[in-house]
């Protein structure tokens, strides 16, 4: 697994129509440097997978831990594999909020993505009344040690800082506060697995665009990108994959 990696978070947006964006995508960047992952809906995983035909990596939004059963609704990693992913985003702060997950159910979800060979990226970040507190360090250590499992090893995981109060804004952090969360989350990992933690990816995700993106991958370990609205149009996510292949 490269370690640069330009992920796109379609959220609950596109319908085949907009496939067209990743095929304008592939005709543009016909060989990135840094790997990039498209998470569309499930609805096009499929043919999100025929589209971009290896070249670039799928992957889903979320998962069940169960592989299957009576849960009407959800997805279970086994089945994004089969529909052609090879990752899964887990631990969203739009899922922390909207469906409550918890951090214990996160770590048995990425457990089930890696038993189904999918690698999981696993979010975290905080809030602005727990920035405002003082208390981002401890709360993304927190979920960090709370929602990746024991067991999980350094050469299949990724891990997205995602600051809540950054997601759709337009607002970042400074460069200083990404720098200071991203070496915290890497002593975190190198705690937990030793040196291999160095080459575990954490990407930054909230608010990047084309006019960011240079001076965050500019970073000390900042490794890519969880990008939401900036993902949906071809012209946006390449101009962020091609400041991170020249980061
Ligand atoms: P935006 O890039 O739209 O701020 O979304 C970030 C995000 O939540 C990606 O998972």
């Amino acid at each position: 697994m490269a370690r640069k990696l330009a992920a796109g978070n379609w959220k609950m947006n596109g319908v085949a129509a907009d496939l067209a964006q990743i095929s304008a995508l592939m005709a543009t960047h016909p060989a990135p440097r840094s790997t990039v992952l498209i998470c569309p809906p499930a609805t096009l995983l499929q043919r999100m997978a025929d589209v971009v035909a290896g070249r670039f990596a799928v992957g889903g939004q979320d998962c069940h831990a169960m592989d299957k059963g009576a849960h009407t609704g959800d997805i279970s990693a086994v089945m994004l594999a089969d529909a052609g992913a090879g990752y899964v985003i887990l631990g969203h702060s739009e899922r922390r909020a909207d469906h409550g997950e918890t951090d214990a159910q996160i770590a048995r979800k990425a457990l089930a993505a890696l038993a189904a060979g999918l690698v999981p990226v696993i979010c975290v970040g905080e809030t602005e009344a727990q920035r405002d507190s003082g208390k981002t360090l401890d709360v993304v250590a927190q979920q960090l040690a709370g929602s990746v499992p024991a067991d999980a090893t350094a050469d299949r995981l990724v891990i997205a800082y995602e600051p809540v109060w950054a997601i759709g804004t337009g607002r970042t952090p400074t460069l200083q506060q990404i720098t200071e969360v991203h070496a915290h989350l890497r002593a975190r990992l190198m705690k937990q697995f030793g040196p291999q933690a160095s080459d575990i990816p954490i990407i930054y995700g909230g608010s990047v665009k084309p006019d960011n993106a240079a001076q965050i991958f500019g970073l000390s370990d900042v490794d890519g990108a969880l990008v939401g609205g900036a993902s949906l149009k071809a012209s946006d996510f390449g101009a962020i994959i091609d400041a991170l292949d020249a980061s």
